[in-house]
């Protein structure tokens, strides 16, 4: 695939209300600071396209962007969706159990209405994934949205420690280490398998 442009489509707070047309979405999930906002910088090609911060919380949104691209010969577009990191403790306890809700009711409208094709759940490779991070693949996984795991920083582990990084995070998951994907924004590492993958659920 061959990203041709991209673009921020829309900004949505509570409620989130879908943004016109249908086209295919790809979802990044998973807690604050994991690295959501750079991964999507990293495949589109683009710096600066999502904030990005060394702080939690950063995007506070969810918001939605839109990417042209070529594959097979053909053009076409999706959307990709930047939500807030869960997890952000500075919430207090009643609004993050409100925040949710409300992802989970974004999550549900979405993919009932078609057009979410795959969540990429992503966890820090460096740690074991938390309740909030198995709740929200056990929850994927009730409603049948495709969902993709990546292990984020991959940079940040020894070369001889990756291997079982990805086996402990894919035991605490119940699912099997081929279905990690260890990746790191920085290096690339892992990157284009993250494309070829969001491809395959988009096209
Ligand atoms: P929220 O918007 O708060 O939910 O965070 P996010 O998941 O969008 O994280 P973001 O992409 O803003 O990155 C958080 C921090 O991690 C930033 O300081 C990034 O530079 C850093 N970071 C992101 N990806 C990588 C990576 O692959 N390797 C390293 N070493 N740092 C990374
Ligand atoms: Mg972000």
């Amino acid at each position: 695939m061959k990203i041709n442009n991209s673009s921020l489509l829309k900004v949505c707070g509570f409620p989130v209300s879908l943004p016109e047309g249908s086209f295919p979405q790809a979802v990044f999930a998973g807690r604050s600071n994991v690295g959501k906002s750079s991964l999507i910088n990293k495949l589109l090609g683009r710096r600066k396209l999502a904030r990005t911060s060394s702080s939690p919380g950063k995007t506070a949104t969810v918001n939605f962007y839109k990417v042209g691209y070529s594959a097979e010969d053909t053009k076409s577009e999706f959307v990709l969706t930047d939500l807030p990191g869960y997890g952000y403790n500075v919430r207090s306890k009643e609004s993050t159990a409100d925040w949710g809700k409300m992802i989970e009711g974004y999550l549900k409208q979405a993919s009932e209405t078609g057009v979410l094709k795959v969540i990429f759940l992503l966890v820090d490779s460096r740690h074991i994934p938390n309740d909030n991070d198995i709740q929200m693949y056990q929850w994927c996984a009730y409603y049948g949205i495709p969902v993709v795991v990546a292990a984020s920083k991959s940079d940040k582990l020894k070369r001889s420690e990756k291997k079982k990084k990805v086996q402990d995070i894919a035991a605490s998951l119940g699912i099997v280490f081929e279905d990690v994907v260890l990746f790191s924004s920085e290096t690339g590492e892992g990157i284009s398998t993250l494309l070829d993958i969001l491809e395959e659920a988009v096209k």
